[in-house]
């Protein structure tokens, strides 16, 4: 298949609330390509989630998409029977969210967790549901040992990176990831976008990410949109999001950002994190 995998044209969601509807997302059109980092950032509120829901056609009432369409592979997502939206969703397509390493069941051994969703979708057997867990957790820096655990055995890192695992299993051609590390401290957050990073190379998925956090953002993304109010208004590459903002609230994001005393009077931005390797920062963290 040639083309971007997918294409979202002129999305607008609406949530019915007591007065009416409010627009969450106004028209909205992008391109993620094959293998493509892209990345959606914007304020709290601006409507980043709303598209990821919509994208995955989890959004319930009273979200409604009121227009445009989602294509995957030129097919519009929004045009599928529910039948045929469970062979798109984790199998085409992978979500992460927030909140996702508590999405863990606490009752149940790793194990089961995988074989759970892999033979849901793949009739695989006990054998091989164990074998693919020991393999993804191989691949996300986990013992694979460790696939009897139960959740709580864990740091929240690891649970964060046993859902990306878990995500990652189907094979999906794209995983969306809602603000997916925004709950972890920093320097783990880097290790799990780092990771990220590197089985993308090694698998070719192509990657929605989301956060408010542009700064984060711009150290991993092919390509950036920037949202304001349900719009987006500026998205390029990220050399272009970076470097030459042409939208005076891309500019502000940016201004955003807090600098180390000292560096606004010399007109240059330092970030220590963003700068330096994860080891570096972690020596230059409180023990
Ligand atoms: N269930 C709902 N009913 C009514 N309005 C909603 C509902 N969910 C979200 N909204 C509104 O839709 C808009 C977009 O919300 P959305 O959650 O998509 O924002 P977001 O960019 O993901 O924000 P955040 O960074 O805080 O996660 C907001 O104004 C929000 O108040
Ligand atoms: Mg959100």
């Amino acid at each position: 298949m040639s083309g971007p995998l997918l294409q979202v044209r002129d999305l607008s969601v609406d949530y019915l609330v007591d007065k009416g509807a409010f627009r969450a997302v106004k028209n909205v059109s992008f391109d993620i390509g094959r293998g493509e980092l892209f990345g959606l950032a914007g304020e709290s509120g601006c409507g980043k989630s709303t598209i990821a829901y919509a994208i995955t056609r989890l959004a319930k009432a009273p979200a409604w998409v009121a227009g445009g369409e989602i294509l995957l592979d030129g097919q519009d997502l929004l045009k599928l029977t529910e039948a045929e939206l469970q062979k798109v969703r984790w199998r085409r397509i992978g979500m992460v969210f927030q909140s996702a390493m508590n999405s863990l069941n606490p009752l149940l051994r790793i194990e089961r967790q995988f074989f759970d969703v892999l033979h849901r979708h793949t009739g695989c057997s006990r054998a091989e549901g164990r074998a693919k867990a020991e393999a993804m957790l191989r691949l996300v820096g986990i013992d694979p040992k460790r696939v009897g655990d139960y959740p709580h055995q864990f740091s929240g890192g690891m649970r964060q990176r046993l859902v990306i695992a878990i995500c990652l299993a189907l094979e999906p051609d794209l995983i969306i990831m809602d603000e997916p590390t925004t709950a972890l401290d920093v320097v783990v957050q880097r290790e799990i976008l780092q990771q990220i990073c590197e089985l993308q190379e090694r698998l070719g998925f192509s990657v929605l990410f989301i956060t408010h956090d542009l700064h984060l953002m711009s150290q991993f993304c092919d390509r950036i949109a920037v949202m304001l109010g349900g719009r987006i208004v500026e998205q390029g590459p990220v050399d272009q999001i970076t470097r030459a903002p042409q939208h005076d609230y891309t500019r502000r994001l940016w201004e955003a950002i807090p600098r180390l005393p000292g560096a606004a009077a010399t007109g240059v931005v330092e970030d220590i994190a963003a700068e330096a390797p994860v080891d570096a920062v972690r020596e230059r963290m409180p023990s």
